[in-house]
């Protein structure tokens, strides 16, 4: 137990947020969960790990540089998990501003903090496997990897990691970049598409509701678990000397398999019929249409299949997943009926 120590998490109303300050709380560490005014609504996910009333809550806005320094001084913490600013990819070719500053400046303003009011305290950075843009097929990603990102988003992680990189390197900070391929969980988001397939297939299966939209169904990504990843942060930070490390599965799963995990977990029989924006899941015994294609929700460009290699981070702490993408899904779609069934419909 580490019941003296004390850790703030930067931006904790998110899914890893949540997850993280539960594990930190079932290990006896006082937590501090950063958040922004506008996102103060946003609690259902420590409440829903019950740790809501654990933790303490502090408004911090790490677009102020002051601010970041008054509450480092008052909280006073031996770590940092910074998963504070925009997580969206396909907002960012909306908001390329306001993603730049929030991820790449509001980087900067926490570094900035850190060394000059906590410089030995250690810091978890959450970049993102967009920082390496399109891959070769076939490629394995890793630490060392090109760093070649193709959307606003990704450029503010490069950004924002490459200043990490460097107050480790000039300022002795010790400061850990986690590069993260996406993970998914029952408190994602329904904007990403796990979350969006998952929410929408528990809704058809308990209701005679419509079909859903969803773009690009080629789309492959490498997806672990967030739990999973959680961690390996932590467990990273036990590590003495701060690093690069990527956070992935190795595997590669399209949207199209993804949604076929969903339905098929939930009693449907889905077949794909058309191609392209004609491209339909239908359940073969009722015929009934789940899911079309839509337009809308392509992007203006969709980065391509991209696999990583977390050997690194395997060998030093013996990381490893405990769930593959079709028992995550299996678990994200049943909690999603749960929710329908008690009427919880604002997560
Ligand atoms: N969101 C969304 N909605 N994505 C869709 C849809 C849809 O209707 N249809 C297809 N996709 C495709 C996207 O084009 C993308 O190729 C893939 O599904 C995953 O999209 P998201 O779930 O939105 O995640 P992401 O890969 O863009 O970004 C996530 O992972 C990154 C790490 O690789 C986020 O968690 C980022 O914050 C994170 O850094």
């Amino acid at each position: 137990m580490n019941s003296s120590k004390t850790a703030l998490i930067l931006g904790s109303t998110g899914q890893d947020g949540a997850h993280l300050a539960s594990r930190l709380i079932s290990s006896g560490w006082k937590v501090y969960c950063g958040f922004r005014r506008g996102s103060g609504a946003k609690t259902w996910r420590l409440q829903s790990l019950g740790v809501l009333d654990k933790v303490q809550l502090v408004n911090i806005n790490i677009d102020e540089p002051f601010n970041v320094v008054d509450a480092l001084k008052s909280i006073q913490p031996e770590h940092i998990y910074h998963f504070a600013g925009e997580s969206f990819v396909a907002d960012s070719f909306i908001h390329p501003v306001t993603t730049i500053q929030a991820n790449a400046l509001g980087t900067l303003h926490v570094l900035e903090a850190i060394r000059h009011v906590v410089p030995t305290a250690k810091l978890f950075f959450a970049s993102s496997s967009e920082v390496f843009g399109n891959a070769k097929i076939g490629e394995m990603l890793n630490e060392d990897s090109l760093l070649r990102p193709t959307n606003p988003y990704g450029i503010s992680k490069m950004t924002a990691q490459q200043l990490v990189r460097m107050y480790r390197e000039t300022y002795n900070l010790n400061a850990t970049v986690g590069i993260l391929f996406n993970h998914e969980g029952p408190l994602r988001g329904r904007n990403f598409v796990t979350r969006k397939i998952t929410y929408n297939i528990a809704r058809l299966k308990t209701s005679n509701g419509n079909a859903f939209e969803l773009g690009s169904l080629s789309a492959s990504r490498d997806w672990g678990s967030a739990e999973d990843y959680i961690k390996g942060m932590v467990a990273s930070l036990e590590i003495e000397q701060a690093d690069d490390y990527v956070f992935a599965t190795g595997k590669l799963t399209s949207v199209r398999e993804f949604l076929g995990f969903s339905a098929k977990a939930v009693g449907f029989y889905p077949v794909f019929e058309g191609e392209g924006v004609s491209e339909i899941c239908i359940d073969k015994p009722t015929g009934r249409v789940l899911a079309r294609v839509s337009e809308r929700y392509f992007r203006p460009f969709d980065t391509s299949a991209r696999m990583g290699d977390a050997s690194k981070l395997t060998k030093k702490i013996q990381w490893q997943g405990s769930r593959n993408v079709e028992k995550i899904a299996r678990e994200m779609v049943f909690v999603d009926i749960d929710r329908i069934k008690k009427g919880i419909t604002n997560v």
